[in-house]
């Protein structure tokens, strides 16, 4: 099938196929096999010496259609064969150079290994992205790339997907030249240079030692827990330094395809797509321009409001910070001086860079300061009074068009904006601690925020490289209001007999990056006893352990034994569980690590289908998104609302 999204054009004695499939030229039925067509006019036309293969638009091709595999899984579609297509450019009797711009990425890359030369724009970033969708890269990638960069560097791709610079991909020899200025002209004067084709399957590879294998494998197992993707992709392109190339590419196929029909896939696609959905609000009408936020200031200079000011200052936003007290001001000035004295230290960041970030926080006085601010955000302790009054005075000091926000975790938005003249101004942004490392920003809208203001919101958000999701002004927004239910039941399964770290365990061995009971030791088991009094909630025997001192990670006892970040069973914990549950004359029973999941993920989805009910969340999607990125929630699990 001949597509238009290709066409060729001669340009003297080089043809040239451009690949015009918006918004990201992905390949598409048609896509490829328009550009094999395009390959093969220029092969057969005597007056052509070389091919050149550009995307129009932003970008080279970013990959396979994605949207396709959602179809291929439920057998509409039969499954990608991009391989004998791929082929065919590779076979070309004459160079064949790919001209790479935006983002080479999964099909995107394959397709530019089977050209013979690469050259790119400096800016365009390469990579195998396929295992954050839980694939492996598909069409060639684990086969082609070691011949070009060496076992390990192929590894380092395709196990972790993080792409790389061209610059790099240059030093690499993944590309072989990099073009300033146009770079289709760039592409054509290379092409006239070149003699002959150089195929990608012909090359020899470089091996890589048994020990990086197996570094990369550890670090894999750790930090891609529960993955299938990672440790297949490491087979596989550790197979292309055994098997031949034909033998490669068919081991990449039978496992490519049993990953696709996989559940992890499909829970990893739906978050993919899930990430682009939540941006789109039905209440936003289309010509809405967000406000330039030029200047951010922040209220509160404790843990969130240094986190938060970290957020712009690495995203190149100049930002202000006060605090009540001088003393507190002065600790987190000191506390962002040797948090990027760390990065840079740790080869994070280079020094420029991080001097320049740095540079963009200052400290206030007072807020009468922040007049200048687009955007000031308060970030005080979770009192509301303490808080309306904060929300006053940003009303007296900030300029006309101001966003104000609080990110307060669950506060009522419209009780601070009554406490302004210009509630539609007013929203909820709440940071995930830690600010600067956690994803997810929910976007709380009251009754009066305008449209505007949370466009606005979701663009900063973008700026910011944070995932925002919107949620209503109800107690808790999405994901705390879920994660109270979650939690308490992880507590009734301790009171019924299941052992602290048991539950933990499991919830852990499910793929959750912490169990409910840990993250309580880290919030503090106050903060947990503080909204049980608050809402009226009947006494548990977290209670029971608060008063025997444990509170939490912070004095070192909470429901573990804590020494810093590494925590342990303690045998007084047991005690105190046991002496309350019988007490209570509780019967005690034995639980099974699907039960406690099943307990625990059942109260979360529960309330999840509440908060659905009530619009707090717009899209059951919204759930899962806040969940993925706020709350350790395995991607490859989907989301707590995503039932495969
Ligand atoms: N297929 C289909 N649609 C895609 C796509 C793809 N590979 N990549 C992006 N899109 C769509 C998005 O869904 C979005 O659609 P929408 O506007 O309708 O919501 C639109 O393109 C724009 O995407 P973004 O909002 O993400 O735009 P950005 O400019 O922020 O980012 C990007 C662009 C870096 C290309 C990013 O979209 C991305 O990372 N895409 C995925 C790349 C990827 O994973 N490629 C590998 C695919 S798997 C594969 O190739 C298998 C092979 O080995 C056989």
């Amino acid at each position: 099938m001949m597509s238009n999204a290709v066409t060729w054009k001669r340009d003297l004695d080089v043809l040239v196929v451009t690949i015009d499939n918006p918004p990201v030229n992905a390949l598409s039925p048609g896509v490829l096999e328009g550009i094999v067509e395009g390959v093969e006019a220029g092969v057969a036309d005597e007056e052509v010496r070389a091919v050149v293969v550009i995307g129009a638009g932003k970008t080279f091709i970013a990959g396979a259609d994605i949207r396709e595999f959602p179809k291929i899984m439920a057998g509409e579609r039969p499954m990608l064969s991009l391989n004998p297509l791929l082929e065919r450019i590779e076979n070309a009797a004459k160079p064949v150079v790919m001209a790479l711009h935006g983002t080479a990425l999964g099909g995107g890359l394959e397709t530019a290994m089977a050209g013979h030369y690469r050259v790119a724009a400096s800016s365009t970033q390469l990579g195998q992205p396929e295992v954050k969708l839980g694939l492996i890269p598909g069409a060639g990638g684990t086969q082609r790339l070691p011949r070009l960069v060496g076992v390990e560097r192929a590894l380092e791709l395709c196990v972790f997907g993080n792409p790389v610079t061209a610059k790099e991909a240059v030093d690499w020899g993944l590309v072989d030249a990099l073009v300033d200025g146009d770079l289709l002209a760039g592409a054509v004067a290379y092409a006239r240079t070149l003699q002959a084709p150089r195929r990608t399957r012909d090359l020899t590879i470089e091996s890589a030692p048994e020990e990086a294998i197996e570094m990369i494998r550890e670090e894999a197992r750790r930090r891609m827990r529960g993955q299938a993707a990672p440790l297949s992709a490491l087979e596989v392109v550790c197979a292309a330094d055994i098997f031949d190339f034909d033998e490669g590419l068919a081991f990449e196929a039978r496992i490519f395809e049993s990953l696709l029909k996989g559940p992890q896939a499909k829970a990893m696609i739906h978050v993919f797509f899930g990430e682009r959905e939540v941006v789109k609000l039905p209440f936003v009408p289309k010509e809405t321009r967000p406000r330039e936020i030029r200047r951010a200031a922040i209220v509160g200079a404790g843990t969130m409001g240094r986190g938060i000011a970290l957020c712009f200052a690495n995203a190149g936003v100049p930002v202000q910070i006060t605090d009540a007290a001088p003393a507190a001001l002065g600790a987190a000035l000191d506390w962002v001086k040797h948090h990027y004295e760390h990065a840079v230290k740790h080869k994070r960041l280079p020094a420029e860079e991080a001097a320049r970030r740095a540079g963009r926080i200052t400290g206030a006085r007072a807020l009468t300061e922040f007049g200048e601010a687009d955007l000031i955000i308060e970030a005080v302790s979770e009192d509301p009074e303490v808080k309306r009054g904060v929300f006053a005075e940003m009303d007296r000091v900030a300029r006309p068009g101001c966003l104000l926000a609080s990110n307060t975790s669950t506060l009522d938005i419209d009780a601070l904006a009554g406490a302004t003249g210009r509630p539609g101004d007013v929203l909820g942004l709440h940071f995930f601690s830690p600010a600067s490392v956690m994803r997810l920003l929910e976007v709380v809208r009251g009754a009066e925020t305008s449209p505007e203001v949370i466009a606005t919101a979701m663009e900063l958000a973008r700026r910011l490289r944070k995932v925002a999701v919107v949620a209503g002004n109800k107690f808790g927004f999405i994901g705390n209001r879920m994660f109270a239910p979650y939690r308490e039941a992880a507590i009734r399964c301790v009171q019924e007999g299941a052992l602290p770290w048991v539950v933990d365990q499991a919830i852990e061995n499910y793929g959750l990056a912490m169990g409910p009971l840990a993250v309580g030791d880290l919030a503090g088991l106050d903060i947990g006893r503080a909204i049980r009094k608050e809402a009226g909630m009947p006494e548990t025997v977290e209670d029971a352990l608060c008063e025997t001192g444990r509170l939490g990670q912070k004095n070192g006892r909470g429901w573990y034994h804590w020494e810093g970040n590494r925590r342990s069973a303690d045998p007084g914990v047991e005690q105190v569980v046991r002496a309350w549950s019988e007490k209570q004359g509780i019967a005690q029973r034995t639980f099974t690590a699907r039960e406690i999941v099943d307990r625990c993920l059942g109260a979360l989805r529960a309330e999840g289908r509440k908060v659905l009910e009530e619009g707090v969340a717009l899209r059951a999607v919204d759930i899962d998104i806040v969940y993925v990125h706020g709350y350790g929630y395995p991607a490859w699990r989907g989301g707590p609302m995503f039932d495969g």
